[in-house]
């Protein structure tokens, strides 16, 4: 199935007719994730070390704040298959269509798939969405904040491996979330690993002297994301660990 075959069906299997606009969007380049950014360096997720790192499968890869803290990325395990902690997210995708935003190279979106239940991904990088479509996935270039098929119909949404920083503003994620899935809908969503909550300026750096550019960015602990749910219309239904990570399911009032 093709990235275009795979959004038109599932914008059916979503109940809606929103395939035309799936197959426009599919079309149209990225959009809102170059906002904001520096000239003079790869744009970031797009063609900067982050897509390097994709397709060679592996890193090292960080996130560098302006002070110097570095957030190491875990390419290897968002390249190979899912793991323990994976595989709980996977059997908790009950309600479908299930929307995997900022899916990166797609494990998530191929193993839901492969339980039966719809799965489309979405990422404004080139790279991932390749890999998303090498792993069988449907899959989508495109930003969160863009247009979508299907807007209003997703069973569930998925904000994993600190997506929830995506934009660098929480509440606007999980309000565009909102908008995104069904009513009774919801969102599984990965926490940061102790209690923080933080906005900041970052940059994709492979630690060999490559980088993109800088672009917002943020990390919400188990508490701070408790806190943005509840100020965004999202009931904290259950929270768990695993494999030292922390996951909330929230659902849609
Ligand atoms: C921290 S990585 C997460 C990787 C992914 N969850 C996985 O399983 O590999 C963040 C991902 O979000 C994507 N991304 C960043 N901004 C985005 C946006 N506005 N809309 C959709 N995806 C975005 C990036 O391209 C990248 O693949």
């Amino acid at each position: 199935m093709t990235a275009l075959d795979g959004a038109t069906a599932l914008a059916t299997a979503a109940g809606t007719a929103a395939g035309t606009a799936a197959r426009t969007a599919a079309r149209t380049a990225v959009g809102t994730a170059t906002i904001g950014q520096r000239p003079g360096a790869p744009a970031p997720w797009i063609d900067d070390p982050y897509s390097q790192a994709l397709r060679a499968g592996r890193g090292p890869l960080f996130l560098r704040r302006a002070d110097g803290w570095l957030l190491p990325l875990d390419v290897e395990r968002w390249c190979a298959a899912p793991d323990a902690a994976d595989t709980g997210l996977v059997y908790r995708c009950l309600r479908g269509p299930v929307l995997d935003i900022g899916c990166g190279p797609g494990r998530l979106v191929a193993a839901i798939a492969a339980t039966g239940v719809p799965a489309l991904g979405v990422d404004v990088s080139p790279a991932a969405v390749a890999r998303t479509r090498g792993a069988g996935g449907a899959v989508l270039c495109r930003s969160v904040f863009d247009r979508l098929p299907a807007e209003g119909r997703w069973g569930t949404a998925l904000l994993v491996d600190g997506n929830v920083g995506i934009g660098g503003d929480p509440r606007a994620l999980l309000a565009r979330v909102g908008e995104l899935v069904a009513p009774g809908g919801r969102l599984l969503v990965e926490a940061a690993a102790y209690d923080v909550d933080e906005r900041f300026t970052v940059r994709v750096e492979d630690g060999r002297g490559r980088h993109g550019r800088d672009f917002p960015w943020a990390r919400l602990g188990p508490a701070a994301l408790r806190a943005a749910a509840a100020d965004t219309g999202w009931t904290t239904a259950e929270e768990w660990s695993a494999d030292g990570r922390n996951f909330a399911e929230l659902w849609r009032c």
